[in-house]
């Protein structure tokens, strides 16, 4: 089962990627994360490692190679999206190679890549191989991997949700993040994915959950469940290191549940 999740900009993706990577464990799944997002610097320490782990653009020659490639098919004037990355067919993650996927406490983390310096050029090549790993990673039937998107829509724009099982989308109270949810919905079904709804996030009170649960309703998008705004999650983002929010991880098993039923 490979899962999306989507949203804008600093709505909690990343956090909800960790509790939900914890919460699916505990459903005994097996669980893989990748880290999708080439401008978030967290993750690999929320989950409680200390390094992350070697972008799989390098296993592919680095960024500028990948470039290239996307190049000669524009030119050849070929459909990117169904471009061909790794040459075989079916990629097994433990057969990554040293240093690409690293693991702990039995979620294990792999990473697309990084922007690192000014005037690198754009993200796209990310986008490619994300999709491209996804689309031919092999899973077995209790595997679960979960993907921490780029903010944002342009990943439906390079096709990345095509061969993935479930889309979710994480929306905090405001419009925006409303708005954004009911476009992620209307991208995910249009590339025939599943849109599985949306998880409330730092949700402040219940008057504030009940104003957003209904602004979601009103757009079509079926809500998961809520995680309310922890201090706890705050002050473990603050110093840095594994993310440990016990009140949130009892909201998101409640949310994994439904999710798997
Ligand atoms: N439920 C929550 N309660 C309080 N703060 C939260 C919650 N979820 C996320 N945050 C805060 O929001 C910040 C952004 O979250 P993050 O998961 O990094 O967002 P994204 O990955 O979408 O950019 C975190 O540093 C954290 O401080
Ligand atoms: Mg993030």
């Amino acid at each position: 089962m490979k899962i999306c999740i989507c949203g804008k900009g600093g709505s909690g993706k990343s956090t909800v990627v960790k509790l939900m990577a914890d919460a699916l464990r505990k459903y005994g799944k097996e669980v893989t994360v990748l880290d999708s997002d080439e401008s978030n610097t967290s993750l690999y320490w929320m989950l409680g490692f200390e390094r992350p782990p070697r972008p799989l653009m390098d296993s592919l020659g680095g960024k500028k190679s990948v470039q290239a490639k996307m190049i000669e098919r524009f030119s050849r004037g070929e459909n990117e999206p169904e471009m061909s990355i790794w040459q075989q067919d079916l990629i097994s993650p433990d057969l990554l190679g040293p240093g690409f996927i690293v693991e702990k406490g039995g979620i294990k983390l792999i990473q697309t890549g990084k922007i690192h310096q000014a005037l690198e050029g754009c993200a796209c090549p990310m986008g490619a191989v994300t999709r491209e790993f996804l689309k031919k990673v092999e899973l077995g039937p209790n595997d679960a991997m979960l993907v921490d998107m780029e903010a944002g829509m342009e990943h439906f724009g390079r096709g990345v949700e095509t061969s993935v099982d479930a889309v979710v989308c994480v929306v905090e109270p405001s419009l925006e993040s409303v708005d954004m949810a009911s476009k992620v919905k209307e991208l995910t079904r249009s590339v025939g994915a599943a849109f599985r709804g949306g998880i409330l996030n730092k949700v402040a009170s219940s008057e504030q959950e009940a104003v957003l649960s209904e602004k979601l309703k009103n757009a079509g998008v079926p809500i998961l469940g809520a995680i309310h705004y922890h201090g706890e999650i705050v002050a473990a983002c603050l110093e840095g290191g594994v993310l440990d929010a016990p009140r949130a991880s009892t909201e998101m098993e409640g949310i994994v549940e439904t999710l798997l039923s």
